[in-house]
């Protein structure tokens, strides 16, 4: 890991409310929560051992970040799961979010950089690193569009898997998308 990304993404570097105002939902489950308080909208959250712990729900993972191999046990049991939202550092040329690239249902490459926050919610400094959310099952690929409509930045459905449009995912399931 960068310094820079060290800087920017750290365990103690939270995700700011303007993302989750694009993102307009309440995830079930945060899968890597502080003891404190943060802007996540979360009905549950684990603190520890989340990886030795099953998931359930719509979840939000902006995991803690350490070297590849650790990015890659996250990142398999995000896709294994196959319900949520995962953010990660942009790291294009990186394996692990190669694998990310070819696995997801949908990416969102954040536009601008986003002002992470610190252990008490007020922002870092200078972020010098960018963010891409990946999106895993219809309901993520679905708050990702939203989330572009939002600003956020540029959604890219995967195209090599074969997707339902977001338009028929609002007609099967319109009550449980909209924030459901
Ligand atoms: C980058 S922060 C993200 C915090 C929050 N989810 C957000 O998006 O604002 C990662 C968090 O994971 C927590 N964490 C570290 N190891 C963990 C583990 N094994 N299981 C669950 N959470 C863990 C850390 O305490 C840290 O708060």
């Amino acid at each position: 890991m960068g310094k820079h990304e060290q800087r920017v993404i750290s365990n103690h570097c939270y995700t700011p409310k303007e993302v989750f105002d694009a993102l307009e939902v309440k995830f079930d489950l945060d899968v890597a929560h502080p003891e404190a308080k943060t802007m996540v909208p979360c009905k549950k959250y684990i603190s520890r051992d989340s990886l030795e712990i099953k998931w359930e729900g719509f979840i939000w993972m902006n995991p803690p970040f350490g070297n590849q191999k650790n990015k890659f046990q996250w990142s398999e049991k995000f896709l294994k799961h196959g319900n949520g939202i995962a953010l990660f550092p942009d790291r294009t040329s990186a394996p692990w979010y190669q694998h990310f690239l070819k696995h997801a249902d949908g990416i969102l490459l954040v536009a601008g950089k986003i002002k992470f926050l610190r252990p008490d919610l007020t922002p870092e400094n200078s972020p010098t690193t960018g963010t891409t959310l990946f999106a895993c099952g219809k309901k993520g690929v679905l708050i990702l569009q939203i989330a572009e409509l939002n600003g956020l930045g540029r959604f890219y459905l995967n195209s090599s898997k074969e997707q339902p449009s977001a338009l028929s995912v609002m007609n099967q399931s319109g009550k449980e998308a909209s924030h459901g």
